[in-house]
């Protein structure tokens, strides 16, 4: 969901999907993923100011149809400006490794917390979209949340009552022809 209502989400609500994510497996039952939530409405707008600046900067020389998916250039910014109007902004953590191995896991397994959260959002009627374009800006979301380089910055996500319910996409493989092969 790129558009939200800016109609508040109830603290239980959040704890809710926030358990729901924490139940994810993980590599080791290390269970190292974190989050944080920001409701602060100013908050919100100066990650969005930052993330829009950098977004802008990096699509300059696409032209004004192509920004992500069916958004154009335009509305990408836009959404990246102000996280689609939503109320709520979940960053998902992870520890920082040095080894690859870990370090996959440990991604893999937030991940696996991130899918939840975003299962449970929808089944309470709540829109969310998985972000990583916010890591592109980095220091900005580092800075502005004060988050140690010690976590690794796994995604962000919006989290509001949907102000509109896009189709969703089609699949590339719908009858899963390509996608899978059966040994039997
Ligand atoms: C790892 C990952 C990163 C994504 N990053 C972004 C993002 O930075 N900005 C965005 O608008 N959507 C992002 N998306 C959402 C995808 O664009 C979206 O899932 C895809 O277009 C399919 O749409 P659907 O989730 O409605 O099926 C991301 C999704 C995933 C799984």
């Amino acid at each position: 969901m790129r558009k939200y209502r800016p109609d508040p989400v109830p603290e239980t609500e959040i704890k809710k999907i926030l358990d729901a994510a924490n139940q994810a497996p993980s590599a080791m039952n290390r269970q190292q993923w974190e989050f944080i939530v920001v409701t602060k409405t100013e908050t919100i707008r100066e990650l969005g100011i930052s993330f829009g600046a950098v977004i802008e900067e990096l699509t300059r020389n696409l032209p004004a149809s192509s920004g992500h998916g069916s958004l154009s250039r335009e509305e990408f910014i836009r959404f990246a400006e102000t996280y689609g109007g939503a109320p709520v902004a979940i960053v998902v953590l992870t520890d920082r490794v040095d080894t690859e191995d870990f370090r996959r896991a440990n991604l893999e397994s937030a991940s696996a917390a991130m899918e939840n959260l975003l299962l449970a959002a929808t089944a309470l009627g709540l829109g969310t979209c998985w972000m990583t374009g916010p890591l592109q800006d980095g220091k900005a979301l580092r800075r502005i949340l004060s988050i140690p380089d010690t976590k690794e910055l796994v995604a962000v996500t919006p989290l509001g009552y949907p102000a509109e319910v896009p189709p969703a996409p089609a699949r590339i493989d719908p009858d899963l022809v390509q996608k899978v092969r059966w040994v039997r």
